[in-house]
């Protein structure tokens, strides 16, 4: 009897061992087992994840209304696509991720509050080379569409843009959804002739939106965006984006938790607290706080460890993504003002066929030149930088540019994943609207890019509509 009861426990504990090591709920056995010292328990009003444009912001709003916060950041700094490289020897930064901002209140009252200046961010003008990269050969007689033709099809797209009002703060679409929003970009420009306009929007996004569904590029190529490519977008007087984090942190100071990451999170409705214990540089922590914000990209491989409710998995899941990278590179071949881009000569529209260097343009530090560097899928931050170093390579080859030398890489940030999407097919199924229920839900919010659009300024709106709920 008695071993017949000690085989079966031990085949119970056996069975109970191997579902706490294959289930997320090994993350809850550690949680449970692991005593934190007082000292290592952090009980805020808000738990923000993730640093970056959204998180920061979120942190120094919440602040402002009254609330404790507490930040958990993965890098060393805060500010996520921002990066700044100041050059040694002239000691000219060069913003080489985030560059402008819209000319709104909601970012002259944000910089306001940070105390960093801002001016109107200007554009060097510079010779454009239009080179097949593939070959490396000079494009002879491409030109961008002519200012007639751009301004025509200009006038068709904001005529369209003006019919989705909704689109203006969100994904947030009727039932059904019109169907010109679901058609393949590539589609939509045939359908309305916008022909003269694919060219600039690609250069702007920077990603192949000719098959993205043509709510994605309404969504990024949006009213108030075009406004400010008519009227003048702001950036930091210093012309050092990475200010704004700095200042932010100064304000921030202890409230942020840089080098961390979260281990688990518990968002049990019984009780008071959200709990998320985290790895920092000095120890384990235990956060509890009455809401959460996520503002990390939603990628389940980013949520290891989360308590994510079946809805926020099977969401999550279905999101694409695509890669971008940003470097800044010596190279004594390229003349100052001179920007390289990269052109399909046969391919629709002329957009270059990706992974594949976009351009490479001048840093406005001499001999540094800023390379853009495009997938539709993630690579290695070594394969990219070959490939680029194979680009430079062939261009020489080609004959556009005349010197051989091998591009030295000086810095160089991987900004994937970028672009979230989804199929048509999931918005048509109202995929947004079951997204954006999410919000509130197990006493979490959620906010950044995917949820709305890749440009700070209209994120930072986008997060103030959800600030009064959270500070709640
Ligand atoms: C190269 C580039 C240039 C851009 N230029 C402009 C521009 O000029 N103007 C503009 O308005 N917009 C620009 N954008 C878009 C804009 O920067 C982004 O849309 C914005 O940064 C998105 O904010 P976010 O808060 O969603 O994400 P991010 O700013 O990326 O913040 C997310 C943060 O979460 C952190 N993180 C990720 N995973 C975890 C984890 N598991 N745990 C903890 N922390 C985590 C990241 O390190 C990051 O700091 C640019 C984007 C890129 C990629
Ligand atoms: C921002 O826009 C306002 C008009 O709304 C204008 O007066 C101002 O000069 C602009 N600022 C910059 C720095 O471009
Ligand atoms: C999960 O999603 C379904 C479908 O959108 C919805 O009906 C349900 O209420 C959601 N469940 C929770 C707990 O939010």
């Amino acid at each position: 009897m008695a071993s017949l009861l000690g085989a079966t426990l031990k085949a119970f504990r056996l069975v109970w061992i191997c579902l706490a090591i294959t289930l997320p709920s090994a993350y809850g056995f550690e949680k449970r087992s692991y005593e934190y010292k007082p000292e290592d328990i952090i009980t805020r009003d808000v738990c923000i994840i993730g640093g970056g444009s959204t998180g920061t912001y979120s942190a120094i709003r919440l602040r402002d209304m009254g609330k404790s916060v507490v930040v958990v950041e993965k890098k060393d700094v805060l500010g996520g696509h921002t990066n700044t490289y100041v050059d040694p020897a002239t000691h000219i930064p060069i913003d080489y991720g985030v560059i402008d901002f819209h000319n709104l209140s909601i970012v002259t009252d944000y910089f306001t509050r940070l105390n960093v200046p801002w001016t109107t961010a200007m554009f060097p003008s510079t010779q454009e080379l239009y080179v097949n990269f593939n070959t490396g050969k000079v494009v002879d007689g491409f030109a961008p569409a002519g200012q007639a033709a751009f301004a025509q099809a200009l006038d068709v797209w904001i005529s369209h843009l003006e019919k989705y009002p909704y689109l203006s703060n969100g994904f947030f679409l009727p039932d059904p959804v019109p169907a010109d929003l679901l058609l393949p970009f590539h589609d939509f420009v045939k359908k309305y002739s916008i022909d003269a306009l694919v060219y600039s929007m690609f250069e702007y996004r920077q990603i192949n939106i000719l098959v993205q569904p043509t709510l994605y590029v309404m969504m990024n190529f949006n009213l108030d965006l075009i406004q400010n490519i008519l009227n003048g977008f702001l950036t930091t007087a210093s012309h050092d984006n990475s200010d704004i984090y700095r200042n932010a942190l100064a304000i921030l100071e202890k409230d942020v938790l840089l080098s961390s990451h979260v281990i688990w999170t518990d968002r049990d409705s019984s009780s008071e607290y959200v709990k998320v214990g985290v790895e920092t540089p000095s120890g384990r922590k235990l956060i509890q706080a009455k809401k959460l914000v996520i503002t990390i990209p939603p990628k389940l491989s980013n949520f290891k460890g989360f308590d994510l409710s079946q809805n926020e998995s099977s969401l999550f899941g279905q999101f694409s993504n695509v890669a971008y990278y940003t470097t800044i590179v010596k190279h004594d071949g390229i003349p100052e003002n001179l920007s390289v881009v990269n052109i399909g000569p046969n391919t629709p529209w002329n957009l270059p066929t990706l992974p594949a260097i976009l351009s490479i343009y001048p840093s406005g530090d001499p001999g540094l030149h800023e390379v853009k560097f495009s997938s539709p899928y993630e690579l290695s931050d070594d394969a990219v930088k070959a490939a680029i170093v194979a680009e430079f390579n062939q261009l020489h080859t080609g004959g556009a540019v005349a010197s051989a030398t091998t591009p030295e890489f000086v810095a160089f940030d991987s900004h994937t994943p970028f672009e979230f999407s989804v199929p048509a097919d999931a918005i048509k199924d109202g995929f947004y609207k079951k997204l954006y229920a999410l919000q509130g839900q197990q006493r979490t919010w959620y906010t950044g890019a995917a949820w709305d659009v890749h440009d700070s300024s209209l994120l930072w709106q986008f997060t103030e509509t959800l600030l009064p709920a959270i500070a709640a």
